[in-house]
């Protein structure tokens, strides 16, 4: 497919701060789009196919996260080769493939940390996110979950909630005591969004491996992410523990797009979400579960025989 046209296109200013984007409201009426369109990567799958929002008049593409062709060289070495993803929103992808397939790299792109050399990114359908900085594509509303938890050990489970609620910076009342209030309400919703409720009074340093994945993911939906990125949540969990991360991502799935990198096929198959295969930096194969892994190359490349 050629992207030229929308290349070519100038892309509408990022809205910090919630300031809408110039052209907004003197555009056409937003119009709910059920079919993908011609640009997206997406094509069958009725399946998975998530009802589209309300559009912004001047995305050029329903999808969340849109990336084509983009390519990251470290050295000469192409760690993404021609990349393209669409995600759409409320989605939650799977994405599988064998050690230095590309997957963390790929997120590395989508929060900025990495500039891919050539190739598409967008947000929304307006954020070219190959122009914005971490600190911008995070305000946007896309989260990460890095492999190793970043909680504070010493702080109590609850205290790491709060500060994650603080930092917030979504606008809402600002009267103090209302402010109190407010924060208070979203520290017990979102301890009880990700089950520790009971733990909220123990240092964070004391919970198990899980746990703190949890009081993580749990930080990060202090914010409201619309794109959640979660790079192997089970590695290192009980199958207890991984068995409860699936049915937490769902639920926040709901309501949120998600991706998950994950080696642990059980899991992969609880989520129960279309499944992406990265190999040598491209997509190699795409769809439910039973279908990729009966695919000769992804069992020769990843599964095994
Ligand atoms: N900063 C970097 N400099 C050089 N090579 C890198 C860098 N980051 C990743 N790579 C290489 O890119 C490839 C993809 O890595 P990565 O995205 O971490 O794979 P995955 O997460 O799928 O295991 C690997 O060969 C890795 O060694
Ligand atoms: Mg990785």
């Amino acid at each position: 497919m050629s992207l030229t046209p929308l290349n070519a296109r100038p892309l509408a200013a990022k809205t910090l701060a919630g300031a809408p984007l110039p052209g907004t409201l003197a555009g056409p009426p937003p119009e709910v789009v059920k079919s993908p369109g011609a640009l997206s990567l997406e094509a069958d799958d009725a399946l998975f196919a998530a009802e589209r929002p309300v559009r912004d008049p001047l995305a050029v593409t329903s999808a969340l996260l849109y990336l084509d062709a983009i390519t990251v060289s470290f050295d000469g070495f192409r760690a993404l080769n021609a990349l393209s993803l669409v995600i759409g929103d409320k989605e939650m992808r799977a994405i599988i493939g064998p050690n230095g397939a590309g997957k963390t790299t790929m997120m590395d792109v989508i929060t900025g940390k990495t500039r891919p050399n050539t190739g598409t990114a967008l947000f929304a359908g307006v954020h070219d996110l190959t122009t914005l900085d971490e600190a911008a594509i995070a305000e946007l509303g896309i989260g990460r979950k890095f492999q190793t938890p970043t909680v504070f050990d010493m702080h109590t489970v609850e205290d790491n909630i709060l500060l994650a609620v603080k930092a917030d910076r979504r606008a809402f009342a600002n009267i103090r005591w209302h402010r109190t209030a407010y924060e208070k309400a979203r520290v017990d919703e979102l301890l009880e969004r990700v089950r520790l409720q009971d733990h909220r009074f123990r240092r964070a340093g004391d919970l198990s491996h899980g746990q703190k994945q949890w009081l993580e993911i749990g930080m990060l939906l202090a914010q409201e992410p619309r794109l959640l990125l979660v790079d192997e949540p089970a590695a290192g969990m009980t199958d207890q523990e991984t068995a409860d991360t699936a049915v937490l991502l769902r639920e926040i799935a709901k309501t949120r797009s998600v991706v998950v990198v994950e080696h642990d096929m059980q899991f992969v198959r609880d989520l129960d979400v279309k499944v992406t295969v990265l190999h040598e930096g491209s997509v190699l194969a795409e769809g439910p579960l039973d279908q990729v892994s009966a695919d000769e190359r992804v069992i020769e490349v990843y599964l095994g025989r």
